[in-house]
């Protein structure tokens, strides 16, 4: 069955749902899976709520193991805590809806500001009275344990209510469970804080809520972008209007947990942060920068007028000028920093070295080595300094992280250290990757060979070439390899390979130092360029892999243990493909010999096959490795 694709915005349908192979496909978007993925994926659920949501739905019965008496009271307390916010938001809205003072009050306060109903129900809102336990007897009454409210921070130690005369913003997660509570003000006495939150608390963490996600998701999946306000406020009305996908940090910066949940529910990480004008909405911007960026989100700032927020702008001019005056302002990170340091860079040359500074740490938080690039050049043009010298600012400061993260990892004895390799080695030219757009290595024109074995084997004699291999014969791993493939290396199909390791071999056998530097360094631009695409790779393995699947990791710094194995592998994989290329030639010259009446040639082909046919075999099976033909 095809239809629209329900997680990125598509006219022409390309999402496949197969009932027969229980699976979906967008061949859009590239988001693909069975039906429990599906729910992760498009609901937010988590697998567990996954399993239960299908469960329910189609009344299949759930067999659910047996869990230890401390797990069971843990997930009744966290259910019973969850069902105590789930009361406590439901008398804030009684509070507001149903009573004299609510509907006259906070009710009146919502629909002048121009909450319409829809919002008020959509968000949950609602009124905290003034009684001072209001909440907390009626809860009591109701049953529930007040020890739980107090756990909840609805209820302070001495049982009274925590929330007293505000409006209510309940705080729901992803799955739109009520996790904490936001309460304004609506007097306006500038002593009492405009807005309190609900302390943190089992349920409610920070870090990880963004207010109006769970409203805001589909929104934000489909347009594939996240806009980021600061208050509650903003947040519903850019909702109202119709712009389906803000949220808001819930009174605190954008760390990078909530980045990370934006990155997850945005296909390719688009974040637009929709700040005030003043100082504080620009100083907010500044701050959540490092967040998103180390987090490698596409970051677009856009600063509002001055004495406007996104709620006030939205209402005055609707959401139609909201969406055209972000797409018009919205600057990235490195133009932004310059705007706001104009003034002073013109007046001081020593700002401008402040300002490069600080570009420069920023982007090097950026994972992402070619989006490191485009904004180098950036940097470059726009505050007219080289390229040459932003890259060996960053490379030192992308170095010096690297060993501390090395250290620590040492320290703590964990694998971490081996992820970040060999930190000599880390690094490259960055202006030089960029200038021209990347593409494969080299063309040969030929879509059939067996480049990929060979590039391997270039891998290996480059990264690890140096390496011991038989300590006791002192044998290297080139040694190793290139003793392996002497008899085939005039007869590459890829002869660019071919002569990287010609020329291995040759400065080999005179002696000539010869290693991964002297790769990088390669006079030859096309090694030089072999070389920083053998060593870097947009994929990075989880540390457990290994262990998991028992497969050696292929293209990353390979860690101490493994560079031998590699080895061997990388190896046996170029013999596969060279013995299956004689097996083919052979099976050929068979049909060619059976159709004459050479019969002695024949038999020697016959048996060659079946010598061929049994090392290509046995070669496929210590590689685990399925031969199809
Ligand atoms: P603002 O003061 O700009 O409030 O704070 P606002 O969102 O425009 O609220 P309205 O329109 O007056 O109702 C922006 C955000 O900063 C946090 C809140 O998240 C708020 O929405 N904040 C502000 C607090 O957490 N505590 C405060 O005392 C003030
Ligand atoms: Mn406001």
């Amino acid at each position: 069955m095809i239809g629209l694709c329900p997680f990125h915005g598509e006219k022409t349908p390309s999402f496949n749902v197969s009932p027969g192979r229980n699976i979906f496909k967008c061949f859009g978007c590239g988001k693909g899976g069975d039906a429990v993925t599906f729910l992760k994926e498009h609901e937010n659920m988590s697998f567990e709520d996954a399993i239960r949501w299908i469960a329910s739905k189609y009344r299949l019965q759930l067999e659910e193991i047996e869990l230890s008496a401390e797990d069971v009271k843990d997930r009744l307390l966290q259910d019973s805590l969850y069902l105590v916010n789930d009361f406590a938001a439901d008398h804030f809205r009684k509070q507001m809806m149903e009573t004299d003072y609510g509907k006259s009050v906070a009710l009146y306060y919502c629909k002048q500001r121009g909450f319409l109903d829809e919002s008020i129900e959509k968000f949950s809102i609602g009124w905290a009275a003034d009684a001072g336990d209001a909440l907390t007897k009626a809860a009591a009454s109701a049953g529930y344990n007040v020890d739980l409210l107090k756990k909840l921070k609805l209820s302070t130690d001495t049982g009274r209510d925590f929330f007293r005369s505000r409006l209510m913003f309940p705080i729901q997660n992803l799955t739109g469970k009520f996790v904490g509570f936001a309460g304004r003000t609506l007097s306006n006495d500038k002593s009492v804080p405009k807005y309190v939150n609900s302390p943190e608390s089992e349920l409610y963490i920070k870090s990880k809520v963004l207010y109006g996600a769970f409203q805001a998701k589909k929104a934000i999946q489909q347009l594939d972008e996240c806009i980021v306000v600061e208050g509650y406020s903003d947040v519903i009305s850019l909702h109202q209007s119709g712009i389906e996908n803000a949220v808001a940090p819930c009174g605190t910066a954008l760390v990078e947990d909530h980045a990370r949940i934006i990155k997850r529910l945005t296909r390719t990480g688009n974040i637009v942060f929709l700040f005030d004008g003043d100082a504080a909405g620009i100083a907010a911007a500044t701050k959540n920068l490092k967040n998103v960026l180390s987090q490698d989100l596409n970051v677009k700032i856009v600063i509002l007028p001055d004495a406007e927020d996104p709620d006030s702008y939205v209402r005055k001019h609707g959401a139609e000028a909201m969406r055209k005056y972000i797409a018009v302002h919205a600057q990235d990170f490195i133009f932004f920093k310059i705007a706001q340091q104009q003034k002073e860079i013109d007046r001081d040359p020593v700002s401008k070295v402040k300002l490069l500074r600080e570009l420069i740490g920023l982007i090097a938080l950026i994972p992402d080595q070619i989006r490191r690039s485009v904004y180098i050049r950036e940097c470059s043009s726009r505050l007219d300094v080289s390229e040459q010298s932003l890259v060996s600012e960053l490379n030192k400061l992308i170095y010096q992280d690297l060993s501390k993260k090395k250290q620590a990892a040492d320290k703590s004895g964990s694998r971490a250290g081996q992820q970040s390799g060999d930190t000599g080695e880390e690094y490259f030219d960055e202006s030089d990757f960029l200038t021209k757009p990347k593409k494969s290595v080299h063309e040969t024109g030929k879509t059939f060979g067996s480049q990929l074995q060979e590039k391997d084997i270039v891998r290996i004699l480059i990264t690890a070439g140096e390496r011991i291999y038989d300590e006791s014969n002192s044998i290297s791993i080139a040694d190793y390899i290139l003793g392996n493939i002497a008899e085939v290396i005039d007869d590459f199909d890829d002869k660019f390979y071919e002569s990287v390791v010609k020329e291995y071999l040759q400065r080999q056998n005179t002696g000539e130092v010869t290693n991964f530097q002297y790769f990088i360094q390669h006079p030859d631009e096309k090694v030089r360029r072999l070389t920083v695409d053998l060593t870097t790779s947009p994929d990075e393995y989880s540390p457990n892999w290994e262990k998991r699947w028992q497969l050696p990791l292929q293209f990353q710094k390979m860690p101490e243990e493994n560079f031998t194995l590699d080895t061997e592998q990388a190896l046996k994989r170029f013999l596969l493909r060279r013995v299956g290329q004689i097996c083919q030639k052979n099976h050929e010259r068979i049909r060619e010999l059976s159709s004459g009446d050479n019969m002695d040639e024949l038999v020697i082909a016959m048996k060659a096959h079946q010598k061929y046919v049994e090392l290509r075999n046995s070669i496929a099976k210590e590689l685990g490795v399925v031969v199809l033909k």
